[in-house]
C-alpha cells in the first residue's frame, strides 16, 4: 500500500527582473523572494517598496494583499506611499520646522502646511540591492546614503533595510542608520494591506486588536496636540477585536480630523523591545496578520485618501478606505514635542528599528 508522503517543499529562491527605468534614467529592478511554503513578497530597489506580498488563507489559496502598481511610472507619479519605505522622518512635521543643537531647520512643506514622509524622500531614490539566501529566509539588503542637507535634514545618513521573508511566513523588515552630523531620523513601511486581497473592495469588516490603551490625538491639520490620551470610551479602544468599520463613521471629532482612522497609537510595552503592536483577521479569508515592531508607537491608516482615482496591479481601482497601513514608528511629529520619545539621533550611534508583518491563519 502506497503511503501518504508529506508535500514535497520547495527550496526558497530570489529571483530578478527589470522593472524599468526611471524618469532620470535609473535602472530598477525588482526581485522576488519565495520562502519554501509558496509565500512571496515582490520588491523594487526603487523606495525599497514592497509591490506584492502573496500569502495564504485558511484554504490555502493565496492572494496578494497589498496595494500597488504594476508600472514603475506610477509609483514614481501617482503613489499615495504605497509599499516604500518611508524616511528620513516617517509622518508629520508641523510647518516643517524642527530644533536641534539650537539650530533652525526648515523642511520643503508637501502636505498642506507640513512636511509629510521625508519630502521626496527615501521612497523616491534607488536603492542599492543584494540578494542573500539567509537561514531565515530570502532575503534583500538594501542600502542607501543620504547626503548631508537633503531635503533638509543635516548629516549624512548611511541607512540598510534587509527585508527577509522568514520560513515561517514573516515579512521582517530591519533597519539601521547611521550618521556624522546630530539629525533626526524616523523610518518606516507603508505597504497598504487588504487580507481578502487587492482590489477586492473595502477593509471595514476586518478585525483590529491594537495593543494600546493609549494614542496622541491631532489637530485639523493632522500634527499632535501634544497629548497622550487614554482609549477608553472612544472609537480608538481596539483593546478587543473590533472590526475596522464599526465606528469609523462616528461623529468624533478625531476621526472628522482624518476621514477614518489615522492616528498614532502607543505601543504597550518597553521602548526599543521588539514586542506585539497590532493583530488583524479578515473573517472570510481566514487570513491574519500580526504587526510587531521595537517602535514606540504606530500609525494606523485605512485609505481615507483612496477615492477611486488610482488604477492599480491587474486594473483594480482603489477606492475610499480600500487598503489599510499599520505604521510602526516614533510619533508624529516628535522633534516639535518633548514629551515624546526623541527621534534625534548622534554620531557614533546606532538608529535600530525591526518590523515584522507575521501571517497565519485564524482558527
Ligand atoms: C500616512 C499618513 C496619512 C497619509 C498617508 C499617505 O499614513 O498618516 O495621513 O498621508 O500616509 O497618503
Amino acid at each position: 500500500m502506497k503511503k501518504d508522503l508529506p508535500p514535497a517543499s520547495v527550496a526558497s529562491s530570489i529571483t530578478s527582473r527589470s522593472f524599468g527605468t526611471t524618469a532620470e534614467g535609473r535602472k530598477v529592478t525588482q526581485y522576488t523572494l519565495a520562502n519554501g511554503n509558496g509565500a512571496t513578497v515582490s520588491i523594487i530597489d526603487y523606495g525599497g517598496t514592497i509591490t506584492s506580498l502573496k500569502v495564504p488563507d485558511r484554504r490555502g489559496k493565496f492572494a496578494d494583499v497589498v496595494l500597488g502598481f504594476s508600472k514603475l511610472a506610477d509609483y514614481e507619479t501617482k503613489s499615495p506611499y504605497f509599499g516604500c519605505l518611508v524616511g528620513r522622518f516617517g509622518n508629520r512635521i508641523a510647518n516643517g520646522i524642527f530644533k536641534l543643537e539650537g539650530k533652525t531647520y526648515r523642511l520643503p512643506v508637501n502636505n498642506g502646511p507640513n512636511s509629510l514622509h521625508g519630502g521626496r524622500g527615501f521612497d523616491k531614490v534607488v536603492w542599492n540591492a543584494k540578494p542573500v539566501l539567509a537561514k531565515q529566509g530570502p532575503s534583500l539588503k538594501l542600502d542607501y546614503v543620504s547626503k548631508d542637507g537633503e531635503e533638509g535634514y543635516p548629516g549624512t545618513l548611511k541607512v540598510t533595510a534587509t527585508y527577509t521573508l522568514t520560513n515561517k511566513n514573516e515579512l521582517k523588515l530591519v533597519y539601521r542608520a547611521k550618521t556624522d552630523k546630530t539629525t533626526i531620523v524616523n523610518l518606516t513601511h507603508h505597504s497598504y494591506f487588504n487580507l481578502s486581497g487587492q482590489g477586492t473592495g473595502d477593509i471595514l469588516d476586518h478585525l483590529v486588536t491594537i495593543y494600546s490603551d493609549k494614542f496622541t490625538p491631532v489637530n485639523q491639520h493632522q500634527i499632535p496636540t501634544g497629548k497622550i490620551t487614554s482609549v477608553k470610551g472612544t472609537p480608538f479602544d481596539f483593546r478587543k477585536p473590533t472590526a475596522i468599520g464599526d465606528r469609523i463613521n462616528e461623529k468624533n471629532e478625531q476621526l472628522m480630523f482624518t476621514k477614518g482612522y489615522d492616528q498614532n497609537w502607543v505601543a504597550d510595552k518597553p521602548a526599543g523591545h521588539l514586542g506585539i503592536i497590532a493583530k488583524v483577521e479578515e473573517p472570510q479569508s481566514g487570513r491574519v496578520m500580526e504587526v510587531i515592531s521595537t517602535e514606540p508607537g504606530v500609525q494606523f491608516y485605512t485609505g481615507n485618501f483612496l477615492d477611486g482615482s488610482i488604477t492599480g496591479k491587474w486594473g483594480k481601482v482603489y477606492g475610499f478606505r480600500h487598503g489599510f497601513c499599520f505604521e510602526p514608528q516614533h510619533f508624529p511629529d516628535a522633534p516639535n514635542h518633548r514629551n515624546f520619545p526623541s527621534t534625534v539621533l548622534r554620531p557614533g550611534e546606532t538608529y535600530k528599528n525591526t518590523i515584522i508583518y507575521r501571517f497565519s491563519k485564524a482558527k
